[in-house]
């Protein structure tokens, strides 16, 4: 039997992972992203002492205290179990295993039967002024372009979805990864020649000698069919789970069966789909042979 998708599937087709937050969150998480936690208590410690100069010391400390005060309790509440743990939302509390459908949409029989290309964007800023150090917003809004007009051409141009991370380099520097998943490298490289990429990529060769500050990097690898493998536990749908596939409907020739986006995740807590060897495609057996070990409970 074919593989079917843990999740519904849903008539609207699903954002891309990286385009999911709001524009002004997306900012906030920039802004907090980019300068220190020591330059953001600063600029704290400089309003509050503003504000003392204009109201009485004891009404000046009262929405720190009350806004912490809310907020440990609201921790604390969650932690005794008093309260809904919102960060469990949509979070997946058991295994599941992505499986790429076909480009129809439909599931295979076996694990990994598609082949898949991970794409790895990579961007930092060198530079104290981060966000707004020169040059750093036209490159920002060049990735967004392109994930929108990415997002927007799916399924046909072979985006299959993608993710942004964050991370601080030991100098203070702030990096992005952007993740993304492609049906080939053909796809990958028709969308780097074509007209959105070619645009920042033509405005950075031109601006090449004022951007020593911003690094910018890319890896790719072609994964064949049966090379790949991956698990979630406890997690909501991300990286390669977050990927959405379109399975035609027949409205366009007069059929009743509307266009869905199917997710791949697939129910991986029995079966093939538990033990990397089977997600992989190959015997099992192989692997708990040479390790002594079958697949336990741990990660239930
Ligand atoms: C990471 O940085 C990018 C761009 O600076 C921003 O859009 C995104 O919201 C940030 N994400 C987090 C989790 O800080
Ligand atoms: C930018 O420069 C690189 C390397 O010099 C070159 O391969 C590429 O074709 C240039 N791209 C554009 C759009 O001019």
């Amino acid at each position: 039997m074919a593989f079917r998708s843990y999740l519904p599937p849903s008539t609207e087709k699903p954002r891309a992972q990286v385009n999911r937050l709001k524009p002004s969150q997306q900012l906030v998480n920039a802004l907090r992203q980019h300068f220190s936690l020591s330059t953001w208590l600063l600029v704290g410690a400089l309003l509050q002492s503003l504000v003392l100069f204009i109201i009485p010391r004891f009404y000046a400390m009262l929405p720190a205290i009350l806004i912490l005060g809310a907020r440990l309790a609201d921790s604390l509440a969650i932690t005794c179990g008093w309260k809904k743990n919102h960060y469990l939302d949509e979070a997946i509390l058991h295994r599941v295993s992505p499986q790429i459908p076909d480009e129809d949409g439909n599931f295979h029989q076996e694990p990994a039967e598609e082949k898949v290309v991970a794409f790895m964007l990579g961007a930092k800023v060198n530079q104290p002024l981060g966000l707004f150090a020169p040059n750093v917003k036209q490159v920002g809004d060049g990735l967004q372009e392109m994930f929108k007009d990415l997002e927007a051409n799916a399924p046909e141009n072979g985006f299959l979805g993608a993710s942004v991370w964050n991370s601080t380099d030991k100098n203070g520097a702030t990096e992005l990864l952007y993740p993304s998943y492609w049906r080939s490298t053909k796809d990958l490289h028709d969308f780097a020649y074509g007209p959105v990429h070619m645009k920042t990529w033509d405005w950075w060769n031109k601006t090449i000698k004022q951007n020593d500050h911003i690094g910018i990097l890319h890896e790719i690898f072609e994964v064949d069919r049966k090379s790949w493998e991956a698990i979630y536990v406890n997690f909501q749908p991300t990286l390669l789970g977050a990927t959405t596939y379109l399975r035609k409907g027949d409205k366009m020739i007069g059929g009743t069966v509307d266009d869905q986006w199917v997710s791949p995740l697939v129910d991986a807590r029995s079966g093939k789909l538990r033990s990397s060897a089977g997600r992989l495609g190959r015997d099992p057996n192989e692997l708990y042979d040479k390790h002594t070990l079958a697949p336990g409970g741990s990660y239930e």
